[in-house]
């Protein structure tokens, strides 16, 4: 079996950080691309110039072609524009729907059997426009927020009790914004449950911090998103793919039929393999989370039709 490849298209905060976690795992070699020139370049030169100090043996290049990324087997999309003064959320909806699919087609072109692992927001219309414009099957199109999401409430949790975030697991499912739906009935420290650990004003104010943490670390940052963890919640999805994992992870998949919802790119847990999307796990969930499900797929149904994918 040859080496593996992954490219990761936009260079920016998240991409380059995605290189960075990739290429010391030694998941396979990577190819940086970028629209700017001589970027991706810099930062790929650069990682691999710390190769020989990180004792990680990954080849990466960076480019502004496509050229480069023939036959990956992972392709991570990070590329896209932050809102700038005097740009509505419309405007940066429609700018970043054509830098998407733009190099979803190319993308598509060189590497027409690889995995995709969307990152640009809005993260499950996005999802949802990269299945379409592939046409690949719905299992080979995977959106990353929920691990991101539950990786955030399983840090709280953490804080919370004192005890160490690698015994913490939760579990969640929804859009990737402020009506995403955090399970504390399917959260558990090291299997106890955490609504048996936590009271439920605790809890809810733990979902509650999980639903804003993007919004707390724009606000710290100012000029920018958070990317340590996002970078790491798509590296952690590709390595489960590119090892044949099969790990159960909350991620953005297209359903038909699944909790009760059609034709939408969704939070849901599902086994990731080789196969990319190998199963969705249905949950079973009770009215209140039922009630919370709906809101959420409402807010993505109208993301997608504002973008006038169906
Ligand atoms: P950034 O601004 O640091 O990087 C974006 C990069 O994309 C820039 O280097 C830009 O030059 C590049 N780019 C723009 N158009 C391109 C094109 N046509 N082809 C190739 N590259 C292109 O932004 P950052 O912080 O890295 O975020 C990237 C995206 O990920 C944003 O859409 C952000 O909202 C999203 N994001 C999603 C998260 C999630 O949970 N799903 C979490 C964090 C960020």
């Amino acid at each position: 079996m040859g080496r593996k490849k992954i490219t990761i298209i936009g260079a920016g905060n998240v991409g380059a950080t995605a290189a960075h976690w990739a290429a010391e795992r030694e998941l396979g070699d990577i190819v940086l691309v970028d629209i700017i020139e001589g970027m991706p370049q810099g930062k790929a030169l650069d990682l691999l110039e710390a190769s020989p100090l990180g004792d990680f043996d990954t080849r990466v290049i960076g480019t502004n072609s496509y050229e480069e990324t023939k036959d990956s087997d992972v392709v991570i999309i990070t590329s896209g524009l932050a809102r700038k003064p005097g740009m509505s959320r419309e405007d940066l909806l429609q700018k970043n729907k054509e830098i998407v699919q733009s190099v979803v087609e190319q993308v598509v072109k060189y590497s027409p059997n690889c995995i995709i692992i969307m990152v640009s927001n809005p993260l499950d219309t996005m999802t949802y426009l990269a299945l379409k414009v592939s046409k690949f099957p719905k299992n080979r199109v995977v959106g990353m927020a929920g691990i991101l999401d539950a990786g955030r409430f399983r840090t709280f949790v953490a804080l919370e009790l004192n005890v160490s975030v690698e015994d913490t697991q939760a579990m969640l499912l929804g859009g990737h914004g402020d009506d995403m739906v955090p399970l504390p009935r399917y959260s558990t420290v090291s299997g106890i449950p955490v609504t048996q650990l936590l009271s439920s004003e605790k809890i809810a104010q733990i979902v509650e911090r999980t639903r804003k943490a993007g919004g707390e670390i724009v606000g710290l940052l100012k000029t920018g998103s958070a990317f340590y963890s996002p970078s790491l919640g798509a590296v952690t999805m590709a390595e489960a793919i590119l090892k044949d994992k099969k790990r159960i992870i909350p991620c953005c998949a297209y359903l038909d039929g699944e909790y009760g919802l059609k034709d939408i790119c969704f939070g849901v847990p599902v086994k990731l393999g080789a196969g990319g999307i190998e199963q969705i796990i249905e949950l079973e969930l009770d009215p209140e989370e039922k009630a919370a499900v709906k809101k959420s797929a409402e807010a993505v149904e109208r993301s997608i039709k504002e973008l006038g994918l169906r």
